[in-house]
């Protein structure tokens, strides 16, 4: 594999692990750049300071270099600062872009009427940033709707800017469900030629100026979370209506599967977990599993399996398929804890299934860092019936801790999950196909039976605790993608 190991990465991201999360974004912000570093990249995450991230804590200071720049939106000025620290662990720079008016609400993403000027500022406040700092990057790695108009700015608004030539654009499709559409009064605001919101022209999609859609057309390389995914969102299916402008992107669209943070991910030196443990010595999983029943106020239960859940409730997570069979599933030797928040009805099913099933089910409504790894520790099974899912981290986190997850075979789900069968003995998980209740019914009911032989079952979980999800090849692909769009730059 040739490598240009001196490779400037720009890396623009709306969540990074430790600062900011949400989900998956800011597990793979807080991990990707450092292993890219480890390659020798010269990596800067750009991050807003949303109002939640406690500067002092994380040892975030001033950079005075760059202070008071002010950026028009629509008539609207406002002025940006930057502040810097250094990835824990890491010699990955991180920039956070510094704007109260815009970065200090209640949540990083919100309903708010000026939701895509907060996402423009944002993207600009990189430009000029870059400008400033007189750093112009080999190429700009940018990640879902919020950073996706930044390969369309250095292609028009910013190509007056020699220093941005050569800098080529990779964009990283995280979810497709999320697409940043706004009125097409946003493609002034963001100051982009307002020539190409037209029906086939790059910005406009069904009426709307839509972020991801500039992105996959002026970005050199598109890349997917995982190689399945790659392929789904080019069908009309899991496409979620940009399938056609992928398709016409398909020569430059790669798959490449998220990695895991070992150092935070690890049974054997979990900060989170009362017990540590490894492959060679269960006997800590088992102590963890006790420790959870407690801590979730439930009876240990002879031959019962605890199944696990940590999840944000999104339709997207395929939750809806559990109450049609709910009953039947709670007759099997189950007990569940659930930690999750989101949509309503989702939070209330699982409500409802706790009081309904005392001593069965635990519900945390919310989000808890700490009991997320708790959860993964101590639990027998995982359970992701997604409807898509495009890479999924909580899959690698639970075969990391011998915690045997259960999914649908969908996207990177696919990808990390083989089903258990008898006869080949490969399998680290359970997986189903059919998107129904009844699918998942049964292969629950297929996990339970294969849990009572304790042989087979303690095969399966190690299997899954050697696979290697580390960081190191999946960063390998991105180097060779990032060589591939400066190629298609120059
Ligand atoms: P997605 O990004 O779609 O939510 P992923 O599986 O990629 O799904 O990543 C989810 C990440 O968010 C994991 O690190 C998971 O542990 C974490 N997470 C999700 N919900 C919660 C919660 N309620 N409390 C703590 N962590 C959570
Ligand atoms: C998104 C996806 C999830 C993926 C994560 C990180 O949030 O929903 O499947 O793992 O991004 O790439």
């Amino acid at each position: 594999m040739s490598k240009q190991k001196t490779c400037k990465v720009c890396f623009a991201v709306s969540e990074c692990f430790p600062y900011v999360k949400t989900g998956g974004l800011g597990d793979v912000a807080g991990s990707l750049p450092k292993a890219l570093t480890e390659e020798g990249c010269e990596v800067r995450i750009f991050l807003p300071l949303y109002g939640g991230i406690k500067v002092i804590d994380h040892g975030i200071s001033r950079y005075e270099e760059v202070a008071g720049a002010e950026i028009n939106i629509g008539g609207n000025v406002h002025s940006f600062g930057l502040w810097h620290s250094k990835l824990p662990g890491s010699e990955a720079d991180v920039y956070f872009v510094d704007c109260p008016h815009y970065f200090h609400r209640d949540h990083p993403y919100t309903n708010d009427p000026d939701e895509d000027e907060r996402f423009i500022f944002f993207q600009i406040a990189i430009m000029e940033s870059l400008q400033r700092m007189n750093w112009a990057p080999d190429v700009i790695h940018c990640n879902d709707w919020q950073t996706a108009l930044i390969p369309a700015m250095i292609k028009t608004s910013y190509s007056w800017d020699r220093m941005f030539d050569k800098t080529a654009t990779l964009l990283s499709i995280h979810n497709i469900g999320y697409q940043g559409m706004f009125s097409s009064e946003s493609v002034a605001k963001a100051g982009l030629p307002v020539e190409y919101y037209a029906p086939y022209m790059p910005f406009e999609h069904n009426g709307t100026f839509c972020f991801m859609k500039a992105g996959i057309v002026y970005s050199e390389i598109v890349s997917a979370v995982s190689p399945t995914y790659a392929h789904e969102i080019q069908t009309s299916e899991l496409g979620a209506g940009l399938e056609g402008v992928l398709q016409t992107r398909s020569n430059d669209i790669y798959g490449v599967l998220n990695g895991i943070d070992e150092n935070i991910w690890n049974p054997k030196h979990d900060a989170f977990i009362p017990h540590k443990y490894s492959a060679a010595q269960l006997k800590g999983k088992e102590k963890n599993r006790a420790a959870l029943l407690e801590e979730a106020e439930l009876p240990a239960m002879a031959d019962s399996a605890l199944i696990g859940i940590v999840s944000r409730f999104a339709p997207q997570k395929g939750f809806e398929l559990l109450p049609p069979v709910i009953n039947e599933i709670m007759q099997l030797p189950v007990q569940f804890v659930v930690l999750g928040s989101g949509d309503s009805q989702t939070e209330d099913f699982f409500k409802g299934l706790k009081s309904s099933y005392p001593g069965r089910v635990n519900v945390y409504i919310g989000y808890n860092n700490k009991l997320s790894h708790y959860i993964t520790a101590g639990s027998d099974m995982f359970l992701m019936p997604s409807h898509y899912e495009p890479c999924g981290l909580n899959q690698m986190y639970s075969l990391r801790y011998g915690t045997v997850p259960i999914v649908r075979k969908t996207g990177g789900l696919a990808d990390t999950v083989r089903d258990y069968h008898e006869y080949d003995q490969k399998g680290n998980g359970f997986s189903f196909n059919d998107y129904t209740p009844q699918a998942l019914y049964s292969t629950v009911a297929r996990a339970l039976d294969i849990f009572r032989d304790k042989k087979v079952w303690k095969k399966i979980q190690k299997r899954g605790m050697k696979e290697d999800f580390s960081w190191k090849h999946s960063a390998d692909m991105y180097i060779e993608l990032y060589n591939k769009a400066i190629q298609k730059r120059s």
